[in-house]
């Protein structure tokens, strides 16, 4: 069926590695939910081999006047270079979220109930985490001042007040949010390095700030190497994670990893009014694109991101986020998830039929 006039318009990237293949398993969910428009574009090393850099100005035009840019992956070796005067594919994905405004990156983590044993920690000690890292997204040390003269080379970290005020916000805000219904007291723990930092004490002092509004929500500052340890050893008294953007990386990866695979990760990027970005956690996983058999979980999961999140269709997300829940607890697993009793191993399309077919 062909969309019709006021279908929402998804730009959809593919990218590089395993995307191509995840990237099917997201048209075939939204071919089942409905009347979408989908645009697909390239990014990353597709666009370098095609058009030399890795986001075309047409792409990054497309996605400003969509109404949401779903993408699956970027980057791979046949790209890698320390050479400054090559593109790389990565450039694709920062110049998506400088160019669409996109400081707010919210990367939830739920263990699944069915996966607690792909956890590397003990069950009893996994139990009951659910949090949510909020990164700062186009800020800090990712989009600072950058060079080489001879032998040194360095690359600036700068925030300001109104940087830091927005994305303390956002997890101010996605505290309370999640909190709704539930019993818990929400909580916020702001992560920096603000004994050695001066971006870090700025970064305190102004989420101390914010906090004043928000006296329903509980705050906690940590330092991010204390933030690190503390995410293995007692990762359920988290809740909301507000942090910069390079310790957002970091941690996010680490909190990934709690869930045993990060192909179960979504992520959802949100600026001010235009679209946002939905794409998984994981990477391009060069290794094993192009043999069927990547994790699409993390994709169908951002596809309800963005349905929750830049569509406005939340009853789609939580019938997308149940069906994922249901087809593990069948035992259905992609190779990247430990197996066992009671488990298969099945491919990308296997995976994807079955969460429709769940849905
Ligand atoms: C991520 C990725 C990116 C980042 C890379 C691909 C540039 O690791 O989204 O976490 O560092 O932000
Ligand atoms: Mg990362």
């Amino acid at each position: 069926m062909s969309p019709t006039e006021n279908a929402p318009r998804i730009v959809l990237l593919p990218g590089d590695g395993v995307g191509p293949e995840i990237a099917a398993a997201a048209r075939s969910l939204l071919a089942e939910l409905g009347d979408f428009q989908l645009d697909e574009h390239l990014i990353g090393g597709a666009s370098i081999d095609e058009h030399g850099s890795a986001l075309h100005d047409d792409v990054l035009e497309e996605c400003r006047s969509a109404d949401a840019v779903l993408l699956c992956a970027v980057g791979g070796p046949k790209w890698d270079t320390t050479d400054p005067d090559e593109p790389r594919p990565e450039q694709g994905l920062l110049g998506l979220r400088k160019g669409l405004g996109l400081y707010a990156n919210l990367r939830p983590v739920r263990p699944i109930p069915a996966l607690v044993d792909a956890s590397p920690l003990r069950p009893e000690r996994i139990e009951g985490t659910d949090l949510l890292v909020v990164r700062e997204l186009t800020g800090g040390i990712y989009f600072g001042e950058s060079g080489r003269e001879g032998d040194r080379a360095h690359d600036d970290c700068a925030y300001t007040v109104a940087e830091v005020d927005r994305i303390a916000r956002t997890g101010f805000e996605s505290a309370r949010r999640r909190a709704e219904g539930g019993g818990r007291r929400p909580k916020v723990t702001s992560v920096d390095k603000a004994n050695v930092l001066e971006t870090s004490r700025l970064w305190r002092e102004v989420v101390g700030d914010v906090a004043g509004d928000y006296s329903d929500v509980e705050l906690e500052h940590l330092l991010v190497d204390n933030a690190a340890m503390q995410l293995v050893s007692r990762p359920a008294e988290f809740d909301v994670i507000v942090t910069e953007n390079l310790f957002g990386d970091i941690l996010s990866d680490e909190s990934a990893m709690l869930t045993g695979s990060l192909g179960m990760l979504p992520s959802a990027s949100l600026g001010e009014g235009g679209p946002g970005l939905f794409e998984p956690v994981h990477g391009s996983a060069p290794d094993i694109a192009g043999q069927g058999i990547a994790n699409p979980l993390a994709t169908l999961l951002s596809v309800a991101m963005m349905l929750r999140h830049g569509l406005d269709r939340p009853g789609d997300a939580d019938r997308i986020d149940s069906a994922v829940d249901r087809v593990l607890e069948h035992g259905l697993r992609t190779a990247d998830l430990a197996g066992g009793e009671g488990t298969r191993e099945v491919g990308t399309e296997e995976m994807t039929r079955a969460v429709i077919e769940a849905l």
